[in-house]
């Protein structure tokens, strides 16, 4: 099936009863979402609620234990190639050789991704990333902002359907999580769809279309994010976590807990 045959209306990525674990260790307890075409999607959740093991089920980098895992409609486990060349994806830490300079890189993703990129391209890409005038240097010698834009770039450069990008924003500063932000909605107005993982619940607020909650491996919530707002307000634990108006991060606390996890 070419991309043209897929209907406007079908998910680009439909979870069903995931389940992944670790040997005996549950990591992911059945949980199933849907990403719409041109979603940015927040999968919230604190420390070892399963959403790095969600994101890497889907990615075919660990096999679930039971669940259904569709991009475009095609199942993962049957498909995995013609599903994997339709993803992009920003691993959780993001480290590229160190020493290769930042055109060696993108060339080197580029033509593993199979994608053309002549040299303008690269230079007017690298440009609109705030990445211009770097062009000769090594990854190593870039900041955490640059480092994070080159490797969204990188996950897109292939133009994939699905971005999966796991805390992309995790340690920038304001001004660095902005431009990142940016890039990502600009990826969402180019037709793309994002789901990805944050901590920030002032970025999920600002920028995902809907969120899930999810803890333990299971998901807790699942709506917009003036949704969830609108639901849970008056819920005591909510009220409780609510300093003045309710915020999605009193939400979030409200119904995953206080209790620090590590
Ligand atoms: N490689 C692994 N081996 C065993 N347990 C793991 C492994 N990776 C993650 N886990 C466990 O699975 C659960 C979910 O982890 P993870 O998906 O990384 O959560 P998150 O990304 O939400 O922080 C945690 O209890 C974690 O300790
Ligand atoms: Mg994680």
């Amino acid at each position: 099936m070419s991309e043209g045959d897929v209907p406007a209306t079908l998910p680009v990525l439909q979870v069903d009863q995931l389940e992944v674990a670790y040997g005996a260790r549950t990591a992911v307890a059945g949980i199933s979402f849907d990403i719409r075409p041109g979603e940015i999607f927040g999968l919230l959740g604190p420390n070892g609620a399963g959403k790095t093991s969600t994101l890497s089920a889907i990615e075919g980098l660990l096999r679930p234990r039971s669940g259904f895992l569709l991009v475009d409609g095609l199942d993962v486990s049957e498909h995995p190639l013609e599903a994997k060349a339709r993803l992009g994806v920003q691993l959780q830490t993001s480290s590229f050789q160190a020493e290769l300079g930042i055109e060696q890189i993108v060339r080197l993703f580029a033509g593993l991704y199979g994608a053309r990129l002549d040299r303008d391209q690269l230079r007017t890409a690298l440009e609109q990333i705030g990445l211009g005038g770097e062009l000769g240097r090594r990854f190593k010698q870039l900041s955490g902002g640059q480092q994070q834009r080159l490797a969204l770039f990188i996950a897109s450069v292939h133009e994939p359907r699905l971005l999966l990008l796991d805390e992309p924003t995790a340690g920038l500063d304001p001004q660095s999580r902005r431009q990142l932000w940016n890039r990502i909605e600009a990826l969402r107005g180019e037709g793309r769809s994002i789901l990805l993982t944050t901590h920030s619940m002032e970025e999920a607020q600002a920028v995902c279309d809907r969120v899930a909650i999810i803890d333990h491996g299971a998901l807790v919530a699942l709506a917009t994010p003036a949704g969830l707002i609108e639901e849970y307000k008056f819920d005591p634990r909510v009220v409780q976590a609510a300093h003045g108006e309710v915020t999605l991060e009193d939400v979030f606390i409200g119904l995953t807990g206080s209790e620090i996890r590590d």
